[in-house]
């Protein structure tokens, strides 16, 4: 696929082979362990059906027009965020203020990604627990002292995250076409196909009828304010959006890629993967009595109380979690990967050399996160926050919010409308949307989830 349109600058990392990977990858890096872990139980925790109503309209209303002005951006200027703002700026004439977006993208992605290689790691724990448990080597303790055990072993927590960190840095290190573009092609068929499995899974062994009508029940007495702001703040993380992982995709994006249809994909995808998380989870949770809503352990603790009993629980227990680590591993490419292009461009420098000296910092960081659940559990950063706990907060209700705002402010307010409209092409009503979006809708909505969080 060649670069055609005319004037755009040569794309500095390469293109995707077609508008097709683009999606793929970019539905990877969205869904990932937002989906398949924190929307079930944030769902349980506020009460199912109300909670994923507003959640659906947050992802339309508030997602869809900010995902557009990322991958827009990012195809303007065909760099890494930095570099892509830079030049736009430079162009336009615009104030250096809205650099701040392509700084936060580098921030945000090396913060998040510190602690979800760690979260990542979990979930090959869980994989090892499952398959040995194939082989026979069973344990005989319940699922909740074998997963205290495991959290307070440090050494072991810190062994996973380092495989999550070093699968992150080969596959970024290998650049679009030799790393992201094959991480891509073999994880997501793959993570849909065991998707499919397992919700049959669910069917056949789970309770569905109840589990349906648990995330079909619109009643709204269990949805409080903080429920609503929760459910938006979900779809922000879940989609990816506000640190400008989807602009740098979006830089190596075909002049073809019609960003419309593809954000709608993307985030259509990233729905029904959430949603068939729970079609999964939910069944199967009720099928045995157990608690939808138990809070973050639903993944680790509760599930596992399932797959403990099932037949072929092991079996069973060791292909959901493979799952997990799949989604999680694009998702932490796309975190890293506004990082390392940037420095690739500044330093001139070795995109694998990059990707090794980012790994390092960000595993160096996430060894805050892995002690925050043993040795450092009681070391209380702020207020009775751990390590982790502030480094979530910070960037979940912080910078992913404020980064949020600004793309949607630029994209809305700053950009000539000829360049929007050449690059979203189109036509009057759905421009007329997109800006009603863009400069009204999503601001506001991102400032009621930051004010939430204070
Ligand atoms: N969207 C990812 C998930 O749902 C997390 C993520 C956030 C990935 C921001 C990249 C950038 O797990």
């Amino acid at each position: 696929m060649s670069e055609s349109q005319p004037g755009a600058p040569v794309p500095r990392h390469g293109l995707w082979r077609n508008q097709w990977i683009f999606v793929l990858a970019a539905t990877g890096a969205a869904v990932g362990l937002g989906n398949i872990w924190r929307f079930p139980y944030i769902t349980g925790e506020n009460g199912g059906g109300a909670f994923i109503l507003v959640y659906l309209v947050s992802v339309l209303a508030l997602g869809m027009p900010i995902m557009m002005s990322e991958i827009l951006l990012g195809r303007e200027g065909r760099h890494s965020p930095v570099t892509t703002m830079r030049h736009i700026i430079g162009r336009l004439g615009k104030s250096r203020f809205w650099m701040l977006i392509g700084w936060l993208s580098v921030i945000t992605g090396l913060f998040i990604f510190s602690y979800y290689a760690v979260i990542a790691g979990w979930t090959l724990h869980q994989t090892t627990e499952y398959a040995g448990q194939i082989t026979g080597q069973v344990s005989t303790d319940d699922a909740k002292s074998r997963w205290d055990a495991f959290l307070a072993n440090a050494p072991r927590l810190i062994l996973f995250q380092t495989a999550f960190v070093i699968l992150a840095v080969l596959a970024v290190g290998g650049g679009v076409k030799k790393g992201l573009e094959v991480v891509t092609t073999w994880c997501m068929p793959g993570l849909f196909l065991l998707m499919l499995v397992l919700l049959a899974y669910s069917a056949w062994q789970g309770d569905f009828a109840n589990g349906l009508t648990y995330m079909l029940k619109v009643d709204f007495s269990k949805l409080g304010a903080d429920g609503m702001l929760a459910a938006m703040g979900q779809a922000f993380f879940s989609l990816s959006i506000g640190m400008g992982s989807l602009m740098a995709y979006g830089a190596y994006a075909p002049s073809n890629l019609s960003i419309t249809k593809a954000a709608l994909t993307i985030t259509l995808l990233d729905t029904l993967v959430a949603i068939v998380a729970g079609l999964i989870i939910f069944p199967l949770v009720f099928a045995y009595n157990l608690e939808p809503g138990s809070g973050a352990g639903l993944l680790f603790i509760t599930l596992p109380h399932v797959f403990d009993t099932i037949p072929a629980g092991a079996l069973v227990g060791t292909v959901f979690f493979v799952l997990v680590g799949l989604g999680a591993l694009t998702s932490l490419i796309a975190l890293i990967e506004p990082a390392t292009a940037w420095l690739v461009e500044h330093f001139n420098a070795k995109r694998l050399r990059v990707a090794i000296s980012i790994g390092v910092f960000c595993w160096l960081l996430g060894l805050g996160s892995a002690l925050s659940f043993n040795y450092w559990s009681k070391l209380y950063i702020f207020g009775s926050m751990t390590f982790f706990n502030v480094i979530d907060k910070l960037t979940a209700n912080f910078l992913l919010p404020i980064g949020g705002l600004l793309i949607a402010l630029f994209a809305g307010w700053v950009l000539p409308a000829d360049l929007v409209r050449e690059q979203l092409r189109l036509g009057t009503v759905g421009l007329a949307i997109w800006y009603w979006l863009t400069r009204v809708v999503a601001p506001i909505g991102v400032i009621l989830i930051f004010i939430s969080s204070l």
